[in-house]
């Protein structure tokens, strides 16, 4: 491919994996494309959906014929949403470069329906205005993403189902999390959605997987001979999955009281990354063969225990010319909250790869930096050459490897080297690939990335609904159990480092935080 046209074939599909969803191999790059975002109105689609289509349309992975209609409660006329939503989109593709004539072309494929969420006649509506500017084609796909709150998913997709699919191509519908607060609320989602939509119709966002590093985590470990035979039990001592910013959850905390930051970030994006590096080979990169390996992970977990979580929630701290509110101080939080925004688990998984190694995950708004990564630390070399020259401390004494997921997306290992000159000194340096330093590209967006998996058909980078499924059967006990005998969180200064309890925990398993 020579990464312009727009094929299906551009991506690594499977259509013959038994059970799975169909990857279209079909080359349909003539048909008419409509998306239709449903809360265009919203956040999400101000800040990640419109600028990811618009840096799609940019560098011309999107068909001749594409349209993109907003669909949401407030009144809007086409224009008025297009001078909305083009505030947002910058040409971010190409620094320097004049978008002007792209960004014109791609606001006039962009509509705007407005109407409301359970009413199938406003869906009939909006089918009737994709029709009339499908019309140039024989045959139109329709892709829906429901950027909205989960207390209306049910209701739309009912009525884009049946009021609005592609009577002539396919529809697909992307679904944004949370799903669901628990195993029970999550079957009862999957139940209501499978009223009106297939698995194979269904797209589960989980943007982690949309990232740059994490796409790679499988290329680094099977296109490599050197690390997959040390990926074990055997060679590593343990993984750090780390997740923090630098920011409190300011303006959304209406909504983060409801799920804690288990819910909204550990149970789905840390876990995901942690069943990417813990899988087994994949049969093939088919998206099937993928999420196979993937949900063995997370089935093969061991039961959480209160002993190995660890939950936080900031406090305000004010003084040398800082003033940064606690979470309690958001006029959105309800009084005396217990919601963790922080939480550190430890998890090991029962197989013979991984029995007894510590993956200790850790996340946490309102901390020191924003950063997220994936620590590998290696056991110390055994005999003892050089054990003298090094000390006994592993930490200062062996390997680790680093993938660093932002900012600054890097892939670095530690190793020890001799200090250049006469004598022996030896020193912990790093083998360092800096993907700025290295590639003088634009790194897509994960958002961008992913609609454009959608548009092609291929799920490698979805979630399956037995990947939840296990999920939620792994944290729904310990979270229950945390709101049930109401513990509380250890509270933490903005802007520090977390709680006290969060690095106990950590040398328990004899772990320093990265
Ligand atoms: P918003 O709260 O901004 O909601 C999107 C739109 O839905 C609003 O503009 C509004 O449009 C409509 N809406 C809001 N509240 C209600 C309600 N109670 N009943 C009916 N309609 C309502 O959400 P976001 O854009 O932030 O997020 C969309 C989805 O994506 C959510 O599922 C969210 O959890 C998820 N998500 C968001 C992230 C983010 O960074 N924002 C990150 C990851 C996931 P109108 O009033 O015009 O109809
Ligand atoms: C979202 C969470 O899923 O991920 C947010 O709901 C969090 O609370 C966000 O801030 C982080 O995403 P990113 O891509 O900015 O690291």
């Amino acid at each position: 491919s020579n990464g312009s046209s727009y094929s299906v074939t551009d991506s690594i599909v499977a259509d013959d994996v038994a059970g799975g969803s169909s990857s279209d191999t079909t080359d349909w790059s003539n048909d008419a494309l409509s998306v239709v975002v449903v809360g265009a109105s919203g956040d999400l689609a101000k800040k990640k959906i419109y600028p990811a289509l618009f840096a799609l349309y940019v560098e011309g992975h999107l068909p001749e014929y594409f349209s993109i209609f907003g669909y949401a409660r407030s009144k809007m006329s086409d224009e008025e949403f297009r001078e909305y939503i083009g505030g947002s989109l910058t040409c971010r593709l190409s620094d320097g470069e004049n978008c002007g004539d792209k960004f014109d072309k791609f606001l006039e494929r962009c509509f705007y329906q407005p109407g409301q969420y359970a009413s199938e006649d406003d869906f009939k509506t909006l089918s009737g205005r994709l029709t009339e500017v499908e019309k140039e084609r024989e045959k139109a796909h329709r892709v829906f993403y429901l950027s909205i709150p989960p207390s209306i998913f049910t209701a739309v997709a009912g009525c884009a189902s049946t009021a609005a699919s592609s009577p002539s191509g396919w529809t697909r519908v992307i679904v944004e999390k949370p799903f669901g607060k628990d195993s029970e609320s999550f079957a009862q989602l999957e139940k209501e959605l499978s009223n009106f939509l297939t698995e194979d119709q269904m797209y589960r966002i989980d943007h982690y997987l949309g990232k740059e590093l994490i796409e790679n985590l499988t290329v680094l470990r099977f296109a490599n001979l050197v690390f997959e035979p040390l990926w074990s039990r055997q060679y590593i001592r343990n993984v750090q999955v780390i997740f923090s910013e630098d920011f409190g959850t300011e303006g959304r905390g209406g909504y983060f009281d409801q799920y804690g930051i288990i819910r909204d970030v550990i149970q789905n994006h840390l876990l995901q990354i942690v069943a990417l590096f813990a899988m087994e080979a994949p049969v093939s990169l088919a998206a099937e063969h993928i999420r196979n390996e993937k949900v063995k992970v997370l089935r093969s977990m061991k039961k959480l225990s209160l002993d190995d979580v660890v939950i936080g929630q900031y406090r305000g701290r004010s003084g040398g010319g800082v003033e940064k509110p606690g979470y309690l101080d958001d006029d959105t939080v309800p009084e005396g909250s217990l919601c963790p925004t922080f939480a550190s688990v430890a998890v090991f998984i029962n197989n013979a790869r991984w029995a007894g190694v510590p993956f200790l995950l850790k996340a946490g708004k309102a901390l020191a930096s924003r950063r997220a990564e994936i620590r590998v630390q290696f056991h110390q070399v055994p005999g003892g050459l050089y054990q003298d020259k090094l000390g006994h401390d592993p930490d200062r004494s062996s390997n680790e490897l680093v993938m660093r997921i932002q900012p600054d997306e890097a892939i670095y290992l530690k190793i020890i080297n001799k200090v250049p000159g006469l004598g022996l000194n030896l020193d912990v340096t790093k083998l360092d690939l800096t993907y700025k330093q290295r590639y003088n590209v634009h790194l897509p967006d994960a958002y961008e990335r992913l609609i454009l998996d959608v548009i092609h058909g291929d799920k490698r980078l979805f979630i399956r609904n037995d990947e939840l499924d296990a999920a939620w059967a792994l944290f729904t006990p310990i979270l229950k159990e945390i709101e049930e005998k109401k513990i509380q969180p250890e509270t933490y200064p903005y802007g520090s480092r977390g709680p006290i309890g969060s690095h106990y925990l950590a040398a328990k398993y004899g772990v320093r935080w990265g």
